[in-house]
């Protein structure tokens, strides 16, 4: 198995923690340890006071599971697979591709989504995103044409890292009904989920969907907590969760038990630690508003739709990537370059979740104004 390096988390190795802004970071304001037992309940907190530092059960601690299992409408906790987000990935693409077996995957997308599929000998076809005046857009018929006897499975991504794009229902209604006529796997990958700006416009989970759909979630992104290490499979697929399980023997056995605990505590005290990073997303929004409106002339911006992230485009001559060595060299500030993403014409990240972001933002103006 060779892979390509992942552009995306070097880039991150060499200057995440060098800088002293992130302005491209996908994950919201990191929750401190304090914070965290501050919202627990008694009984986490009790887990926690007594906790043993041993190997934990490798499906994941049972009340994590069961709190897992309450984010969704029809799953059981036997239903769940404890794993590291990326790890959970890495699992899902081994164990249900083999050589040869044709992927469809949402594209621009964290590379794992696709590099481990195209790694393991299969036919990646990329399916793109594109702008449509105000929005981004994923084209149905394009799917459909993709879509062929050795499809094996449609990897997505919604809230969509790097666009922050989201279908509608209907869109999504489509994509199932295309993979369920072919029996065809769905991997969604709902790391921002729950991070939608209004209620309404959340999607369902693909497994509470589709028989052959999993999801990934994890506690990163929506939950601040990326230190933790701590995401999830579901899927109502007890078969192929069974060969996860077995699969995970060679990645990490059995989770972190501090993670475990303090997993519990984030999912019970979910809706105050999502409330919390919303405030923070949708403050930096309007900031972000006001400031595409006053560069009009240097960036086009699709504003995003849910999630922390969103990819505005440079239109002026200077390069995306000189802009982003003249912050870190002169100012101290990392935007993400589009070409990691392998999808260039001067596109970058911007990360809304960070409580740093006015002081980023202001400094990126400045450097653009020459000031
Ligand atoms: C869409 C998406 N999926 C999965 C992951 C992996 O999450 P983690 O870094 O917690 O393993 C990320 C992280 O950036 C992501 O953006």
């Amino acid at each position: 198995m060779q892979f390509r390096p992942f552009a995306l988390e070097r880039y991150f190795a060499k200057y995440e923690f060098a800088v002293e802004h992130l302005l491209s970071a996908s994950d919201p304001e990191s929750l401190t340890l304090q914070e965290l037992l501050a919202l627990a309940d008694t009984q986490s907190l009790a887990l926690w006071q007594e906790l043993k530092l041993a190997y934990t059960e490798s499906q994941g601690h049972p009340l994590l599971r069961e709190a897992i299992a309450g984010t969704y409408s029809s799953i059981d906790p036997r239903d769940v697979l404890v794993a590291v987000p990326e790890e959970a990935i890495f699992i899902a693409m081994n164990c249900l591709l083999r050589p040869g077996d044709h992927v469809i995957a949402t594209f621009p997308a964290y590379q794992s989504l696709h590099e481990i599929a195209g790694s393991l000998g299969c036919r990646l076809t990329r399916w793109p995103l594109s702008q449509n005046g105000e929005r981004w857009e994923l084209d149905l018929g394009l799917l459909a044409d993709s879509l062929s006897d050795d499809t094996r499975l449609i990897v997505i991504n919604f809230p969509h890292n790097p666009t922050g794009f989201l279908p509608e229902r209907a869109t999504l209604d489509a994509i199932l009904d295309l993979a369920r006529r072919r029996g065809v796997y769905i991997f969604s990958d709902e790391m921002y989920r729950r991070l939608e700006y209004t209620p309404e416009r959340r999607l369902p989970a693909i497994c509470d969907l589709y028989e052959r759909g999993v999801s990934l979630s994890g506690l990163s992104k929506t939950f601040s907590l990326p230190g933790l290490r701590l995401g999830w499979l579901a899927t109502a697929d007890r078969e192929l969760l069974a060969s996860c399980a077995v699969f995970k023997d060679y990645t990490t056995i059995c989770g972190s038990a501090p993670s475990e605990i303090l997993g519990i505590m984030a999912l019970r005290a979910g809706e105050r630690i999502i409330a919390r990073n919303l405030g923070i997303i949708r403050a930096n929004l309007h900031l972000a508003d006001e400031f595409f409106v006053r560069q009009q002339d240097r960036f086009t911006w699709l504003r995003p739709q849910a999630g922390p992230v969103c990819l505005p485009r440079l239109l002026s001559d200077l390069s995306v990537a000189a802009l982003c060595e003249g912050l870190l060299e002169r100012k101290s500030v990392m935007l993400l370059p589009g070409e990691v993403f392998e999808f260039g014409d001067n596109y970058f990240r911007l990360g809304l979740g960070r409580r740093d972001f006015p002081e980023g933002l202001a400094i990126l103006e400045a450097y653009l104004d020459g000031t």
